[in-house]
């Protein structure tokens, strides 16, 4: 470059009208296009250079004072001053060899005001220690090498302002994001509150509703003075001890509580010396009524919706595999493990908490039914003989499972000892 200004602005077609404070003096096309108005509804880009030679600062204010809005200033100590002063260029640039204040040290404090500026420093190979430096510390964005060309310098200006303004860009889109990540976990929040109140009023429902089937189960088989204890109660609990060691999990599992505790339904609907009868003891129409018990009871809790499948339980839960059950007869592979599970159950409850005929009239009679009656070990050991040699009426793993869980006390009253 030429050390006479006026001369090298006469060479690259300028006239040396470009003063400090901003020129406007007409440039040439640069080969490079630079970025057009600024972004704030027209205002144009502003730049700061300051140089303490008068020539170059003449030539970088003329070059750049067609594109952007120019200051220019002879030191640093101006710069500052100017900008401590209010003045907020987007982009600086600065020589580094100035008097009293080195334009890294111009840089370093400005950008102490003005975070955003982005900055740009022209400088000599001597001086190189210092700008990386200011480089590795964020504060300078790139360097110049001089002596530069004005295309160089043009370039240098425009990579400034594409950096400045990609930065302020993505902080934007940041900000964008962060807003919406703030509005959707508002929003994750509201449907966290509101999943919680469902599922405890889900749960209140459920407890209410099971609360509800153990009632109806206790009304229909505890007050016909047969069982020791609650049959509903403990055949359901049997069941679902024996379900679980099976396999049975959640709905499943309760599904089986559910149709051990309502299996006998149906004999509501029996007139009451047939309901509180022993079975074995019937014959022809009294029988026939006694087993529409498991049809009367499926016709029910088909009205309950959701209990399609605790139906069909209770459907076969008379039924054996050797074909002399009821209502079907059917055949040990058509019989669902659910409900040989409550059969299971059942039978257990019916061979060692039933009362004996006995036992039945003295309750009858108001006597004391607290001494002379069959202790429950004993009545466990009446029962043994009978599943020792029925295991053939049911699949293999609801048997085990259902000898497993009496052998292991998990049921409190729940014992048998085959020997
Ligand atoms: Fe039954
Ligand atoms: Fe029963």
């Amino acid at each position: 470059m030429s050390d006479d200004p006026a001369a090298f602005l006469s060479a690259v077609g300028l006239s040396a009208s470009g003063s400090p404070g901003g020129g406007a003096a007409p440039v040439p096309s640069p080969s490079l296009s630079p970025l057009g108005p600024g972004p704030r509804g027209g205002s144009r880009r502003r730049v700061l250079v300051a140089d303490d030679d008068p020539g170059i600062l003449q030539i970088a204010g003329t070059l750049l004072g067609r594109l952007y809005e120019v200051q220019t200033f002879p030191s640093g100590e101006e710069a500052l001053l100017a900008i401590q002063n209010g003045l907020k260029p987007d982009v600086i640039l600065s020589d580094q060899r100035m008097r009293a204040l080195p334009g890294t040290e111009l840089i370093e404090r400005a950008k102490a005001l003005l975070p955003d500026t982005v900055c740009a420093i022209m400088t000599g190979y001597g001086e190189i220690k210092e700008i990386i430096t200011g480089i590795s510390k964020g504060e300078i964005h790139l360097y110049i090498s001089k002596p530069w060309q004005p295309a160089e310098l043009l370039q240098a200006v425009r990579l400034c302002f594409i950096h400045r303004e990609m930065t302020l860009e993505n902080r934007r889109l940041r900000g964008e994001t962060t807003e919406q990540d703030g509005a959707l976990s508002e929003i994750r929040g509201d449907l966290t509150g509101v999943n919680r109140d469902f599922f405890l009023l889900h749960q209140k429902a459920q407890a209410t509703f099971s609360s509800t089937c153990h009632v109806l189960g206790a009304l229909v088989t505890d007050h016909t003075g047969y069982y020791h204890d609650s049959h509903a109660e403990t055949v359901s609990r049997i069941a679902g001890a024996v379900a679980g060691a099976v396999g049975f999990r959640g709905t499943a599992r309760n599904e089986i509580e559910m149709a051990a505790l309502l299996h006998d339904i149906g004999k509501a609907e029996l007139p009451e010396e047939i309901r509180t009868a022993d079975p074995a003891t019937l014959r022809g129409q009294a029988l026939t009524a006694y087993e529409s018990h498991v049809a009367r009871g499926v016709a029910r809790l088909a009205q309950i919706a959701r209990f399609e499948r605790v139906a069909e339980i209770v459907a076969q839960h008379h039924e054996r595999g050797d074909g002399t059950g009821f209502p079907n007869r059917l055949p040990l592979r058509m019989i669902l493990r659910e409900s040989q599970i409550v059969a299971l159950a059942d039978l257990y409850h019916n061979l060692t908490s039933r009362l004996t005929p006995l036992e039945i009239s003295k309750r009858k009679a108001g006597i004391d039914m607290t001494r002379g009656i069959m202790d429950v070990a004993e009545r466990q050991q009446h029962a043994a003989p009978w599943f020792a040699s029925h295991g053939h009426l049911f699949d293999p793993l609801v048997y085990r499972a259902f000898l497993d869980v009496a052998a292991s006390g998990a049921v409190p009253g729940f014992k048998l000892v085959l020997g």
